[in-house]
């Protein structure tokens, strides 16, 4: 959440960071604002609304220099407004600060702040941190940095320059990510990875408790005490900056959602051994005998993440027959969970910093269990925190609704149910080679799928109007199901509720109308008939029903009004099919409506935020 940038060298301060806030605008975009060190004064320009907007207050507010910050900011603390935009100073004007997290204590602080005269202009938690070094600054940044993480709580990524330390900047990090990025004469600092590609993919992720002072020519790196800590990793991202661009599409999700058959094939690459009998997964360094011996898994993340893990619940469980329970996060972390010394915790994250998901993950290697992380963001803290790490290989999921991360974290978690499955001796030779050659067959599927976006186009233009529509279906479809009523609400801001087929009779039937859109997923081929009679439930009260079923289905039209046909694969891999209908749907609907598909109101990637 909120995307911050610092640069440092000889190129153009405002041009750096303002590309890198146009590559971070999906972490927030309530306002922006940038500092720069110009002419030996802080100089702050910051402007609410989109970064746009501050691109057309820099037309006449020019900065210049040779070190700069900006901000593109998510709301907590503070209503979306000019004060309220980050970059924040200090009373004297000699310190510029960005910040992503929560200060927990600021109120505390603003109070003694106050009393001591400081003068507020916001009303965020993150400006107090501005008065604080003032009040602290003992002529070194670094030492007073040392004091001020004494003196905060809570969460943060700080990022400060000092009209003092003419040529650096300033970064801490606790418990929200931050990188540097390593350059040649010049040196970059980010919140996500995708800032910086257009110039770098060498980076240095700071750890949690860790400093870092960059100037153009040196990165050190110091614990909180002010103590160096050596030189650190440097990591090298193989991401390429053409993926951080739209390239030609309307919007960053319809390119994502197309990037799927790659994206899918990518995830697989030298996963499935060339005879598809076999998974390979050498990222699993577990001792002998562990996948035999692991007796349940939990999977913990959440939103569209833990939509996936429901499919991974259902796959594992009926491969590998072993219990699964499929958590949200944050509700995992307070329901005082049941392990076992056998429990696997498996935490699901496409950004790999969402905090209810760390924490979720944090519980159970603190309970002593072993952590195995699914992310497509490599060094990330999920990544750097667990035990193993399967990076998916979607590339940089830049639009807020996630679409090849959720397909991508779907075939690693059948990956891993086969690899469990086959390490139980559960799965028979043939078994296994029928689900490896339809998994390494699902980019072609996903392709074939995407031939239906025309037709979804034209029925989500139709009904783009609605208030209400309904998602239903039985086992996987379920599933599925959730994950397309939430793409729908996130971004076209359609009510939608997903519900299990079999359980309308139970309620939700009152809410079925004359001309309701119910859309029916029904590629369960031992739940066919049962989901058959529940579409004639609400087919019944009037609903106009959308189906999505397999190509050859010669019946499903007896009973739906219209029907999007899926290319066949496994039932069990369905929901690859399934859910891509279900994203466009979503796409067309926002974008016919007129919304910000790539930005949805209140919403932003990343949910570094408790
Ligand atoms: C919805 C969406 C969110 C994320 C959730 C978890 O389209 O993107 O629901 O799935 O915030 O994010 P990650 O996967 O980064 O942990």
């Amino acid at each position: 959440m909120c995307g911050i940038v610092g640069y440092v060298g000889p190129r153009s301060v405002k041009d750096v960071v303002l590309n890198g806030l146009r590559k971070l605008e999906y972490r927030g975009y309530d306002s922006a604002g940038i500092a720069v060190l110009d002419d030996g004064k802080v100089k702050i320009v910051k402007a609410v609304g989109r970064l746009v907007n501050l691109e057309g207050k820099l037309e006449s507010h020019p900065v210049a220099g040779r070190v700069g910050i900006g901000h593109t900011r998510w709301a907590t603390h503070g209503r979306p407004s000019d004060d309220n935009a980050h970059p924040h100073s200090d009373c004297s004007g000699r310190f510029a600060i960005v910040h992503n997290g929560i200060i927990e204590n600021y109120l505390a602080l603003r109070e003694e702040l106050v009393a001591k005269g400081h003068q507020f202009v916001s009303e965020t938690d993150t400006e107090v941190v501005a008065h604080l070094i003032e009040d602290v600054f003992n002529g070194s940044i670094l030492d007073t940095m040392v004091t001020i993480g004494k003196r905060i709580r809570g969460a943060y990524a700080l990022v400060v320059i000092s009209k003092d330390d003419p040529d650096t900047i300033i970064v801490m990090r606790k418990a929200s990510p931050v990188i540097v990025g390593l350059g040649n004469g010049e040196n970059f600092v980010a919140s996500g990875i995708p800032a910086l590609l257009e110039y770098t993919r060498d980076v240095i992720v700071l750890d949690d408790g860790e400093m870092a002072v960059v100037r153009a020519d040196s990165v050190e790196c110091f614990n909180l005490e002010g103590q160096p800590i050596g030189e650190k990793e440097t990591l090298h991202v193989t991401w390429d900056a053409q993926s951080a661009e739209r390239g030609g599409y309307p919007h960053f999700m319809l390119k994502e959602i197309y990037e799927q058959p790659k994206a899918i094939h990518d995830t697989l690459l030298g996963r499935v051994s060339d005879d598809h009998q076999q998974v390979i997964l050498p990222e699993l360094k577990w001792p002998a005998g562990y996948a035999a011996s692991i007796d349940r898994i939990h999977i913990v993340a959440c939103g569209t993440a833990w939509h996936a893990g429901l499919v991974g619940k259902s796959v594992i469980e009926r491969l590998a027959r072993i219990p699964v329970e499929a958590e949200i996060g944050s509700e995992y972390r307070y329901a005082n969970p049941i392990y076992t010394p056998g429990t696997l915790v498996v935490a699901v994250s496409q950004s790999g910093e969402t905090a209810d998901t760390l924490a979720a993950m944090r519980l159970a290697k603190e309970n002593g269990l072993r952590v195995l992380a699914i992310t497509n963001v490599v060094g990330s803290s999920v990544a750097r925190e667990a035990d193993e790490v399967i990076i998916t290989q979607a590339g940089p999921e830049i639009a807020v609704a996630s679409t090849k991360a959720y397909t991508t974290q779907l075939v690693t978690l059948y990956l891993l149910g086969v690899y469990l499955a086959q390490a139980r001796g559960l799965l028979l030779d043939g078994d296994a080679r029928e689900i490896l050659e339809a998994l390494s067959n699902l980019p072609q599927v996903a392709e074939q799928v995407l031939d239906a976006a025309s037709q979804i186009q034209q029925f989500a233009i139709r009904y783009k109007d609605v208030e209400d529509t309904f998602f239903i279906g039985r086992g996987l479809d379920y599933a599925v199901a959730m994950e397309g009523a939430l793409k729908l609400k996130e971004i076209s801001y359609i009510h939608a509720e997903a519900y299990a087929a079999g359980e309308l009779k139970h309620g939700t039937l009152a809410l079925i109308t004359e001309g309701v859109p119910v859309i029916a997923l029904v590629t369960q081929t031992h739940l066919y008939d049962k989901t058959i009679s529940n579409i004639r439930e609400v087919a019944a009260r009037g609903a106009y029903v959308l189906g999505l079923a397999w190509v050859g289905d010669a019946d499903i039209h007896k009973t739906v009004d219209e029907v999007i046909y899926l290319p066949r694969t496994l039932p069990l891999l369905a929901p690859i099919a399934s859910v891509i209908p279900l994203q466009l749907l979503a796409y067309y609907a926002a974008s016919s409506r007129g919304n910000d598909v790539d930005k949805p109101r209140n919403l932003a990637k990343s949910v570094t935020v408790e």
